[in-house]
């Protein structure tokens, strides 16, 4: 089977890496990749955003399953313009419906879907672009700190904490103006949750679902979580303090009532959904849902997936999921990014990277290169996510360590403590 996977980050290749090694997989196609899909597959050089030239591809290789690594086209639609064309619609992709994705694609739909569902999330109200004065007013009633979320995509800067009612009243006002755009036409006004971050995984087919390994992201630049957020400069699964307690209260509380009503509501939704949660005293709330994988989390949760990739995901898209499909490798994966200097702030690109041959006992998924003059060279914030497994978490990141030293290039950045507050 030809295969496509849209997406040019760390998530895609750690993708593409798995589903390269399935034996049902012929022929594999990237777009448009990386560096490091280049060596498992062909990177066609396609926007994700781009459906038409998309049509062509899958057309012209006879390609048969689609996966989606981002969320942008599945909240612009990609999976209904799959189901709407004669010529798409029983070619299997991965990835919800619109409607499906404005569980990410709009923070007020998400929360309006908990609230029917009763699924634990903070408390909220919502106000659009005309509504300045009333959003004004339930701020000032509001305990502090408060959260502020634009409502649509806003590559993961629109959510703020405010500490102060005057910073949370300018910010309100900033965003309905515009601050982010479209994106900030509608706001969230919720309530501070303070406790310890996990993520849940689930690939679903609209009816069942498999649970994928449990995963902690390290969101800030900085050691001992400081500094600004970033797109995540590392992560680990599985994560400690996730009991048998907890992994049940998510699945009763979280994940069943979500699949629930998407089945309920009959939204079409084949493909991944992420659970950003927070615990607070022992219970899970959910922070945020994502349509779609998490990186770096999939690159620590797909190396310990030991069931074929392939089959799972054909499975969700003629919907026979079934629960018990999946066996998880029962070490500890952990990745460390190595960023380019200045990032998540400005930086600079076209830096040639050294030293990816004398990698020994990591794996290194490529987030952000490509290749100039035979070459691998830097070409985004996220360069690389070297990831490793381990019988402790003390061993992988020992591996992770070392390899992160070995790989070379100007300006190299990254956290030497993922995963030590989980020691
Ligand atoms: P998001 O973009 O929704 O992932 O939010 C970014 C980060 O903001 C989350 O990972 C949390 O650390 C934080 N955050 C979001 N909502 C809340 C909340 N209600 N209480 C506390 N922290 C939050
Ligand atoms: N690492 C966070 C995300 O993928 O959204």
């Amino acid at each position: 089977m030809n295969i496509l996977i849209i997406g040019a980050g760390g998530r895609e290749h750690a993708l593409a890496d798995k589903i390269a090694s399935s034996p049902i997989c012929t022929g594999l196609f990237i777009a448009p990749g990386n560096a490091g899909t280049a060596l498992l597959g062909k990177n066609i050089n396609i926007d994700p955003n781009d459906f038409e030239a998309i049509k062509a591809l899958v057309l012209q290789e006879n390609i048969e399953l689609v996966v989606v690594g981002p969320e942008a086209p599945l909240v612009a639609g990609i999976s209904d313009y799959f189901s709407q064309d004669e010529a798409l619609k029983s070619i299997a992709i991965i990835g919800p419906s619109a409607e499906g994705a404005q569980l990410e694609g709009s923070k007020a739909f998400a929360k309006e879907f908990m609230g029917r569902h009763g699924i634990p999330t903070a408390a909220y109200k919502y106000f659009q672009k005309e509504e300045l004065d009333e959003a004004l007013t339930y701020l000032s009633h509001h305990t502090l700190p408060v959260v502020l979320k634009a409502d649509g995509l806003a590559a993961g800067k629109g959510v703020l904490i405010c500490t102060t009612l005057e910073e949370a009243q300018r910010e309100v006002e900033e965003m309905l103006s515009g601050k982010f755009g479209d994106a900030s036409d509608t706001i969230v006004i919720e309530q501070f949750l303070s406790g310890i971050e996990f993520s849940a995984f689930v690939l679903t087919d609209g009816n069942q679902y498999v649970l994928l390994p449990e995963a902690k992201d390290y969101k800030r630049i900085g050691e001992g979580d400081t500094g600004l957020n970033t797109g995540g400069m590392g992560a680990v699964s599985p994560v400690s303090f996730v009991d048998e307690a907890l992994s049940q209260k998510v699945l009763t509380q979280i994940i069943e009532p979500t699949i629930k009503g998407l089945r309920e509501e009959k939204i079409k939704y084949k493909g991944f959904i992420f659970f950003g949660l927070i615990v607070v005293n022992n219970e899970p709330f959910v922070i945020e849902y994502n349509c779609r994988l998490g990186d770096p989390e999939t690159e620590v949760i797909i190396p310990r997936l030991q069931t074929d990739l392939v089959e799972l995901l054909l499975s969700a898209w003629h919907g026979t999921l079934s629960v018990s499909t999946i066996n998880i490798d029962s070490r500890t994966a952990v990745t460390i990014v190595l960023a380019s200097g200045g990032y998540p702030g400005a930086f600079e690109k076209g830096k040639t990277i050294k030293g990816l041959d004398h990698v020994d006992g990591s794996r290194i998924y490529h987030s952000g290169t490509s290749i100039y003059d035979k070459s691998v060279i830097t070409s985004g914030g996220r360069v690389l996510a070297v990831t490793s497994m381990g019988s402790t978490l003390t061993r992988a990141l020992e591996k992770s360590l070392i390899n992160a030293e070995t790989i070379q290039f100007e300006g190299k950045y990254y956290r030497r403590d993922i995963g030590k507050d989980l020691m």
